[in-house]
């Protein structure tokens, strides 16, 4: 068996907590494997199987990588309980979304995904099919000015990247971790370059939420960088070299012990 996953695809970002503004995401494996060897894979390279909402399970279903009828999702019975349910990371599962007729085994202690209606089935541990791993992130504010460029190297040495905002879900987290902000505008990592707007973690600007009707298609020379304008929440080309406070994406320390709530 292959153990080594090739295709780490980055799918999509969803809330952990609101309170503590982590969101999550999701790596879909498309090696094949055991639910045991599934999640000591995401426990050594992400932070572990993944737990999931009902509406992640729609995404994560509709990615177009997952051509196999089963996924492992990190669902598994409890030890002492075999008719309760725990997340890989210890929570109790609730509202879980059981197919007709399902769970239909004591047998079958590990929980696959039917990818084409997104509900969930007990099954055989052993059985050997891929699996979305997950990983934990935050949003930091941080509370210094500097230029666009030296943002950007600040949150990749101490964190991770200068923050994308490339879903409703972390405007909305953008939203509330920028309220403290000491400039009215903070930097992201929005950047033209070469007739292009993009994020610096390498992906396009899909989501899209401009303060103008349109993407500026063709911005002024020191209007290359993007900002999140707290007044109005929505993005705008700014000047490279103002001054501002900016926000960077952190992966969250959480363990998979510490998600138990
Ligand atoms: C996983 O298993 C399925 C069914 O046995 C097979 O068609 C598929 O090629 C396997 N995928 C990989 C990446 O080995
Ligand atoms: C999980 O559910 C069981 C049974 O309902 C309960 O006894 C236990 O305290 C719960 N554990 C947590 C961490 O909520
Ligand atoms: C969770 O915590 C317990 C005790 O604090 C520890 O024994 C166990 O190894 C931890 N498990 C994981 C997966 O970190």
């Amino acid at each position: 068996m292959a153990m080594k996953a090739k295709a780490t695809v980055f799918l999509f970002l969803c809330f952990l907590r609101l309170n503590t503004s982590l969101f999550r995401k999701h790596y879909y494996m498309k090696e094949n494997m055991t639910w045991p060897n599934a999640q000591q894979y995401c426990r050594k390279n992400h932070d572990d199987l993944s737990t999931t909402s009902s509406v992640e399970l729609d995404r994560l279903s509709a990615n177009p990588k997952v051509v196999s009828d089963f996924y492992w999702i990190g669902l598994q019975r409890d030890a002492q309980s075999p008719t309760l349910w725990r997340w890989s990371g210890g929570e109790n599962a609730t509202n879980i979304m059981w197919d007709a007729g399902q769970p239909d085994s004591l047998h079958e202690k590990c929980v696959a995904v039917l990818k084409s209606n997104s509900k969930v089935h007990d099954s055989p541990c052993f059985l050997s099919i891929p699996f979305y791993c997950m990983e934990d992130f935050e949003l930091i504010l941080v509370q210094q000015e500097n230029m666009w460029e030296e943002a950007l190297e600040y949150c990749r040495q101490k964190y991770v990247d200068l923050a994308g905002l490339n879903s409703g879900v972390i405007m909305a987290v953008a939203k509330d971790k920028s309220t403290p902000a000491l400039t009215d505008d903070v930097w992201i990592g929005l950047r033209f370059i070469a007739g292009y707007w993009f994020w610096v973690n390498g992906k396009n600007v899909v989501y899209k939420a401009w303060s103008e009707e349109d993407e500026p298609q063709c911005p002024a020379m020191n209007q290359r960088c993007g900002v999140y304008d707290r007044k109005k929440a929505l993005w705008k080309p700014a000047d490279c070299e103002q001054r501002l406070n900016f926000l960077c994406i952190k992966k969250s320390k959480s363990t998979p012990n510490e998600s138990s709530n």
